[in-house]
C-alpha cells in the first residue's frame, strides 16, 4: 500500500465510523493530588525556549555532572542532548531513594500461579541484588562500559535487576522479548554483537510452564554460524537451585546465575558516571524491510525523557502502586515498567502471566490485593477483557486514580468501556501516542490540565511540536481536521540516537524526507518523520489512525509485512509470498499471508501449516499469520510488482475496486474463491 492510498482509506474509515467525541474532564480530586496542575508548563515548552525548557525533567535526576551543551547539533540528525553531563541510570533508579525510601517496595512479582506468594523487593534488596549481579557481569563475564550483551527473558523480576546491573556498569543492554524465537533473537545477538547471553530456564505462561532455555541454543548456534560467537550463557533459575528445563547445560558455555552469585555475596558496585549520551539500550523494533532495527537509546536523555513524562503523564507519585501490564520485552517496559517509575520511586508491579489466567478477573484481583492505583496496558487487552469479563470489574475492590491506553488506535466505545467499567468512573485516562524510537510519550493529554477525548491521544507532549504533512509535502494547517503523514518539528531527550551500526538508514527512515538541507546543522530542518497517518482536530487533539508503512500493528506489536514475508520464503516450497493486515475485534490488525507455491508443487494443508510454523520459528508464535493462503499466482503489476492492496481487500472483504491495471487482472477472482469460500 503507498502513503496515499493508506490516507485515503483511513480518510473514508473515520468520516464513516468515528464521529467527534464529547470531552471527559479529570475529577477534583484527581486534580487536587495531581503532579502537574500548571497549565503554563505548555508555554514553558514551547519553542521559543526550546531545548532549555528540557532542564525542567533533568532535574528530576541525580547527575554527577551538569551539561556543558544542552542539546548538540553538530552531528544532525543524530542529536545528543546533554553533552558533557556524566550520569548512571541504576544509581538514579536505586541509590538515591534508600536514605529515606530503603524499606520501600520497589518491585511487587506477581508470579501467575496464584498459590505462588508474590515477592515484594524492597528497594535496599533491589540494591543488594543489583550490585551482586554487576559484580557478576564485570568479573565473570568481563563486560565493561558500553560493551553489548543480549537479554532475552520474560516477565520476571530477575529482567529489571539484570537490566539495571547493566546499567550500573555502563553496559549496553539489548532484551528480546521473551516470546521471541531463538532465531529472532539470534538476528539481535549477532547484529548488537553481543557476546554473552543472559536467559532464564523456564517461566509461566497459561498454567503451563514454558521451557525458554532451548531458545538460548538456537540463538546462539545462528549467530555462531553468522560469525557471532557466544561465549557465555548466563541462565537463571524460575525456582533458584532447581533446573527447570529438559535442555542440557553445555559445559564451560551455560552457567547458572544463582550459583555464581554466590561468590559475589556483599559486593558492591560503585556506578560508573557515564557520559549523558553513552547509549543505555537497544531494542529492536521493525520496519519495512527484513532486518529488525536497533534503536539505540541514550542514558541521559532518555531517563530525563521517562521520569519527566511518568511524573506528569502517568502523574506518579512514590507512594503510588504502578502496574503496566506490558512487557518489558518492548519499549513500554523499558521507559513505564522500569526506568521511569524507579527514577520516580514507585512501586512497579511485574506480573509473569496471561492477564486473564486463570479466570478473567485475575487482573482486578492483583488490582485489589496490591492496591494498584495507577493502571497501564493495550487496546487489545481492554477489547479482551471487555469480551470475556466485562461483568468482573464491579466484584472486586480497587481503585484507580489512573489508567492509560497505549500501543494502538483506541475505538472510542472501547474507550468508555475502560472509563466506566475498569475505572469505575473514577479514573482519568490518557491515550498515549508513542513509538520505540521515541522512547516516550509524543502526544497525551497532561490529566489535570487537559480533558479527555475518547478515540484521541491528544495534544502534543509540552517540548513536543507535531505537524502534519500531506504526501507531496505540503504542510497541513492547524487543525485542518485531514489525515497526513505526523511528524516532530523538533528534537527531544528521549528520541532515539540512531540504528545501531546503521546511521544511513536512521537518516532516511526518519528524517530525509521532509528535510531540505541535508548538510544542516539546524534541527528546524530536520522534522522527525513517524510514519504514522493522524488527523489534528480543531482543538488541537491528535487522532492516530495508524501505520502508513508495511509495518502491521498487531496487539500493539510491530511486525514488518518483510520480515513475516522472507519468513515464509524460508519454506522450500514457497516461490512469492505476500502478507496483509486484516481487521480483527481483538487485536486491531492480524496479518493474513499469500503464497505461491514453486512450480509443480500442490497446495496442501500439511503445506500451510508448514509455512505457519516457519513464521512461528523465525519470529515468534506472535507471527503467526490467521490464515495462510495457498494461491496460483500473486495480482501483479505490470511492472511486476506484487499488489497488497488487492490481497488486503479480498481478505478484508472488501471491494478490490479496479484491477484493469494489474498484469493478470483474472487472478483476483481465484484468490477471492480461495479466501471466501
Ligand atoms: C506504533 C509504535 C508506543 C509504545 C508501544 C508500541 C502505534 C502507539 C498509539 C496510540 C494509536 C498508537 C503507532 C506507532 N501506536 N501508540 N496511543 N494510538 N496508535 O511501540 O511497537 O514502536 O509501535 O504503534 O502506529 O507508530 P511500537
Amino acid at each position: 500500500m503507498t502513503g496515499k492510498e493508506a490516507l485515503e482509506t483511513s480518510e473514508a474509515q473515520i468520516a464513516v465510523h468515528w464521529q467527534e467525541e464529547e470531552y471527559y474532564y479529570p475529577s477534583t480530586k484527581f486534580i487536587a493530588q495531581a503532579n502537574m496542575t500548571d497549565e503554563k508548563i505548555y508555554d514553558r515548552f514551547s519553542l521559543d525556549n526550546f531545548p532549555n525548557c528540557y532542564k525542567e525533567y533533568a532535574d528530576l535526576l541525580d547527575w554527577y555532572e551538569y551539561w556543558h551543551t544542552i542539546l548538540d547539533t553538530s552531528d544532525a540528525p543524530c542529536w545528543k542532548w546533554f553533552t558533557g553531563a556524566k550520569i548512571n541510570a541504576s544509581y538514579n533508579c536505586i541509590d538515591r531513594h534508600l536514605p529515606k525510601n530503603k524499606n520501600k517496595t520497589a518491585i511487587h512479582f506477581v508470579p501467575e500461579l496464584e498459590n505462588e506468594k508474590v515477592e515484594h523487593i524492597t528497594y535496599q534488596e533491589l540494591y543488594v541484588r543489583v550490585n551482586e549481579v554487576a559484580a557478576l557481569l564485570q568479573d565473570f563475564a568481563g563486560l565493561k562500559a558500553g560493551d553489548r550483551v543480549t537479554l532475552h527473558m520474560p516477565m520476571t523480576a530477575e529482567l529489571p535487576i539484570t537490566m539495571l546491573a547493566c546499567a550500573r556498569l555502563g553496559v549496553i543492554h539489548s532484551e528480546v522479548f521473551g516470546g521471541f524465537s531463538g532465531r529472532a533473537a539470534a538476528d539481535r545477538v549477532v547484529d548488537s554483537g553481543s557476546r554473552v547471553l543472559i536467559t532464564i530456564d523456564s517461566y509461566y505462561r497459561g498454567g503451563a510452564l514454558i521451557d525458554h532455555k532451548e531458545k538460548a541454543d538456537i540463538a546462539v548456534e545462528a549467530a555462531g554460524k553468522e560469525g557471532q560467537i557466544v561465549d557465555k550463557v548466563l541462565v537463571w533459575q524460575r525456582y533458584p537451585g532447581k533446573y527447570s528445563s529438559s535442555f542440557p547445560m553445555i559445559n564451560g558455555r551455560d552457567f547458572f546465575v544463582n550459583d555464581l552469585l554466590k561468590k559475589y555475596y556483599g559486593k558492591r558496585i560503585e556506578p560508573v558516571p557515564m557520559p549523558a549520551e553513552a547509549p543505555l539500550f537497544l531494542m529492536y523494533t521493525s520496519g519495512t524491510t527484513g532486518k529488525p532495527k536497533g534503536c539505540q537509546h541514550s542514558t541521559g536523555g532518555f531517563l530525563a525523557y521517562a521520569a519527566g513524562t511518568s511524573k506528569y503523564v502517568q502523574d506518579i507519585h512514590p507512594e503510588d502502586v504502578y502496574w503496566c501490564m506490558a512487557d518489558i520485552g518492548w519499549i513500554t517496559g523499558h521507559s513505564y515498567i522500569v526506568y521511569g517509575p524507579l527514577a520516580l520511586c514507585a512501586s512497579t508491579v511485574i506480573y509473569e502471566g496471561v492477564p486473564t489466567y486463570p479466570d478473567p478477573g485475575r487482573c482486578w484481583r492483583i488490582a485489589q490485593d496490591l492496591d494498584v492505583n495507577i493502571f497501564h496496558t493495550a487496546p487489545t487487552l481492554i477489547r479482551t477483557l471487555r469480551k470475556v469479563g466485562p461483568d468482573e470489574p464491579a466484584k472486586y475492590n480497587y481503585e484507580f486514580k489512573h489508567m492509560t491506553s497505549v500501543g494502538e488506535p483506541i475505538e472510542p466505545e472501547v474507550w468508555k468501556w475502560y472509563y466506566n467499567v475498569v475505572g469505575k468512573g473514577k479514573a482519568v485516562i490518557v491515550d498515549t501516542w508513542w513509538q520505540t524510537e521515541t522512547g516516550g510519550f509524543l502526544c497525551s493529554t497532561l490529566p489535570a490540565i487537559k480533558p479527555m477525548k475518547p478515540g484521541s491521544a491528544g495534544p502534543g507532549m509540552p517540548g513536543i511540536h507535531p505537524i502534519i504533512y500531506d504526501e507531496d509535502g505540503n504542510v497541513l494547517p492547524e487543525g485542518a481536521g485531514k489525515a497526513g503523514n505526523i511528524c516532530i518539528q523538533n528534537p527531544w531527550p528521549g528520541a532515539f540516537q540512531t540504528i545501531w551500526g546503521n546511521r544511513d538508514r536512521y537518516v532516511s527512515t526518519y528524517y530525509a524526507k521532509y528535510c531540505k538541507n541535508k548538510d544542516s546543522k539546524d534541527w528546524r530542518d530536520w522534522p522527525y518523520i513517524s510514519g504514522d497517518a493522524a488527523v489534528d482536530a480543531p482543538d488541537g487533539y491528535y487522532r492516530i489512525l495508524g501505520r502508513m508503512d508495511d509495518v502491521i500493528n498487531v496487539s500493539g506489536h510491530r511486525l514488518g509485512t518483510k520480515e513475516l514475508e522472507s519468513a515464509a520464503l524460508t519454506v522450500f516450497e514457497v516461490a512469492e509470498a505476500a502478507v496483509v493486515p486484516v481487521n480483527d475485534d481483538i487485536k486491531g490488525k492480524v496479518p493474513d499471508l499469500y503464497a505461491a507455491l514453486k512450480s509443480g508443487i500442490l497446495p496442501s494443508d500439511e503445506l500451510a501449516k508448514k509455512i505457519s510454523n516457519a513464521l512461528s520459528a523465525e519470529i515468534g508464535s506472535i507471527a503467526k499469520p490467521r490464515n495462510v493462503w495457498l494461491v496460483p499466482d500473486m495480482p501483479k503489476t505490470r511492472s511486476g510488482k506484487i499488489m497488497r492492496r488487492v490481497l488486503s481487500a479480498i481478505s478484508n472483504k472488501k471491494d478490490v475496486d479496479d484491477v484493469m491495471t494489474l498484469a493478470n487482472p483474472e487472478i483476483v477472482e481465484v484468490i477471492t474463491k480461495i479466501v471466501q469460500k
